[in-house]
């Protein structure tokens, strides 16, 4: 294979990417993203302060310029996200907690319908746990409880029956105590007979700390009957980046790789950010960068030619 998407589709899997509208404007990354990628996820354009960010008036069209994009170039795309605690709109966490409920059911009606047909899979609940593996006590928990997940989940599959519904959360990739309550909550919305179909490991790692326990962990999850997926990988480093932490990186998204082909229900893995040019992590982790596969003139680094090589080598 001399691309991502082919490498990824040799062995039944995508390989995708998020950006922004921004980012596709620009010629090169597109072009980058249509060679290399065959799965797109909106950087920011589908959640809730974009889509809805007064009540009941809904923007798409940053949206739809993503879903556009990937139409164009055969790529598929994962919906991000529909309730999620951050980059909600202020009239949400204001409201009484008496009309929380109504307001979710409509975003996520109003939302999933809207782009019905268009979507692989949707997160539909993004990162509801804590670090300590607690939900948060974000608006949607103060008014529903836990409940507002599985609420969530029937609302889009009601809205969508063919998409597929995503958990998706960080630090969970590894086996540990967020990891365990995500497990634990996944076991009991199966046993409910909600209609949840996949967790997302959102994978922002760094350099030389992938979790050992990936695969293993990932295999758990594939055992109560959901697909997963690596939704977000990047690994950072100090900047400029040492060769010794880009020799590292290819190591490290060799085996971010390998841990995905060898769990069958594994469907892909999707990079967060096309290049370390528009990647979020400078802007979140000062002094931290080199996160992506690409650098920041988009030439392909030895984590590119490394996960190219772990696709090819089964
Ligand atoms: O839209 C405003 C713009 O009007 C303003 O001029 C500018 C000034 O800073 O800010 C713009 O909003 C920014 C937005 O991205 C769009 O560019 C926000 O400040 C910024 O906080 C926001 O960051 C996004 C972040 O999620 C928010 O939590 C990143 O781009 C995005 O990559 C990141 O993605 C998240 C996933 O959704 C969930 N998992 C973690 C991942 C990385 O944080």
């Amino acid at each position: 294979a001399s691309t991502l998407k082919q490498g990824a589709e040799a062995n039944g899997r995508y390989f995708g990417v998020s950006a922004s509208v921004n980012t596709l404007n620009n010629s090169a990354a597109a072009n980058l993203v249509a060679t290399q990628f065959d799965m797109l996820t909106p950087e920011n354009e589908m959640k809730w302060d974009t889509v809805e960010s007064s009540r009941g008036s809904f923007n798409f069209g940053p949206g739809d310029q993503i879903v556009a994009f990937a139409t164009a170039h055969n790529m598929r795309v994962r919906g991000h996200n529909l309730v999620w605690h951050s980059q909600l709109p202020g009239w949400v966490s204001s409201l009484p907690l008496s009309q929380v409920q109504s307001a979710m059911e409509s975003h996520i009606t109003a939302e999933v319908t809207h782009y019905k047909g268009k979507i692989y899979a949707w997160d539909v609940v993004n990162e509801p746990f804590d670090d300590s593996g607690n939900l948060r006590t974000d608006v949607f928990y103060q008014a529903m409880g836990a409940g507002y997940i599985a609420d969530a989940l029937r609302t889009a599959h009601a809205a969508d029956p063919n998409a597929k519904l995503y958990l998706n959360d960080y630090n969970i990739e590894g086996i540990n105590a967020k990891s365990d309550a995500m497990y634990n909550l996944i076991k009991q919305l199966k046993s409910q007979g909600v209609p949840i179909d996949g967790v997302g490991f959102e994978s922002h790692f760094i350099v030389g700390q992938v979790p050992s326990t990936l695969q293993q962990n990932m295999q758990r999850f594939a055992d109560l009957g959901v697909d997963v997926a690596i939704t977000e990988l990047d690994d950072r480093m100090p900047t400029p980046p040492s060769q010794q932490n880009l020799n590292q990186q290819a190591t490290d998204d060799a085996n971010v790789v390998k841990a995905c082909l060898a769990v069958a229900r594994c469907v892909g893995i999707t990079q967060w950010d096309v290049s370390d040019a528009d990647s979020w992590v400078p802007g979140t982790f000062s002094g931290q960068g080199a996160a992506t596969m690409f650098d920041s003139n988009l030439q392909p680094k030895p984590a590119f030619t490394a996960v190219l090589n772990a696709l090819s080598a089964s």
